[in-house]
């Protein structure tokens, strides 16, 4: 038998290249891709066909699912909080109309195929909205089910389509001819704030921690735009695709709820600052808060409690603080522009 198919959105992002090398590396699905700039050449060789278009496109999609016998959708495709409160509206048809076309997409596919198209879906610690710092300190590690009151566009929309996600698994089309047809399979990961030593984020909150990073092992200033006490948690992309494929492998029956905080660690500005000198004492780090910026980490937990996570399918990170950056981060983002 051939190997799965999985659906690849947003395939170019940060979280999309380090998944694709993953899946290439475990060597047990194929990878099908969509996004809106074309893939560069050295990732093609990773995946079964790459689509460059948008995910509004509804005919692209189908054209893809006629293609591909897809078992699997990670759909990573999104426009992030910064980005999202510039372009509010455009945000909610990324985010939202977006992603109902992919889980349509999703669920006429598993009744095509006759069993649930397991569908995976990243969100945020965006959808939490902390009140004020002080309820921000005193709560410390939040539980999925609580501040659920998001403050940027991002957050609700994220929020929403986790609610739409189990609507399609559970209720879709509850009174009509669709009630006993094979559904889709929706889980959901809440994310902290992502670093990758290979990539830049674009268009995020939680931003300030990777330009820091990027910036001093360039060579470059950098001018934070959050206080230097502003903390909120923050995971490696090595953990976050870790991440990705434990939800995807986790056996259903098990699972209690479709959304998961996944954790690593919470760092301040300030501690970013601090790991980074310790490797780059001449890094030229300043502090500029942009207040709107900085009041969307301020409404976004310190850190994540994800004990629901590690009981239904043993989530675990791998990279503690420690080892994310004396390990990973650093030493790759030394090598990497080294040789530029
Ligand atoms: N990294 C995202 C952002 O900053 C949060 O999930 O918008």
């Amino acid at each position: 038998m051939s190997k799965p198919v999985v659906l690849v959105t947003g395939a170019n992002g940060e979280i999309g290249r380090s998944l694709l090398q993953k899946l290439h590396a475990e060597g047990r699905y194929r990878a099908v891709t969509v996004d809106l700039t074309p893939l560069p050449e050295r990732y093609r060789p990773l995946c079964l066909e790459t689509y460059a278009g948008n995910i509004m496109d509804k005919y692209l999609l189908d054209q893809i699912a006629a293609h591909h016998e897809i078992e699997v959708v990670f759909h990573l495709a999104a426009l992030l909080s910064t980005r999202g409160e510039r372009d509010p509206e455009l945000a909610h048809q990324v985010n939202v109309e977006g992603t109902l076309h992919l889980l349509r997409m999703a669920q006429n596919q598993s009744g095509r195929l006759g069993r649930a198209v397991r569908f995976i879906f990243p969100s945020s610690i965006a959808v939490y909205g902390l009140p004020s710092v002080e309820e921000k300190a005193k709560a410390g590690k939040v539980v999925e089910d609580s501040y659920n009151v998001p403050i940027t566009m991002y957050g609700c929309n994220k929020l929403y389509c986790e609610h739409l996600g189990r609507y399609f698994t559970q209720h879709f089309r509850q009174l009509g001819a669709l009630s006993s047809a094979a559904r889709l399979d929706f889980r959901s990961l809440r994310f902290p704030g992502l670093i990758s030593a290979d990539t830049v984020p674009t268009g995020g909150t939680s931003d300030f921690g990777p330009e820091m990073l990027h910036a001093a092992a360039k060579g470059e200033k950098y001018a934070c735009f959050v206080r230097e006490d502003t903390k909120i948690p923050f995971m490696a992309m090595p953990d976050a695709v870790h991440a990705l494929m434990g939800m995807l492998e986790a056996d259903r029956a098990k699972l209690t709820d479709s959304v998961y905080n996944v954790g690593a660690f919470s760092l301040s500005a300030k501690d970013i600052e601090q790991r980074v000198r310790k490797h780059f004492p001449d890094a030229d780090v300043t502090y500029a808060p942009d207040a709107v910026r900085n009041k969307i980490c301020d409404s976004w937990p310190e850190d994540l409690d994800d004990t629901r996570a590690r009981n239904d399918w043993g989530w675990k990170p791998i990279w503690d603080v420690e080892r994310a950056f004396e390990e990973y981060l650093l030493p790759s983002i030394k090598k990497r522009y080294a040789k530029e």
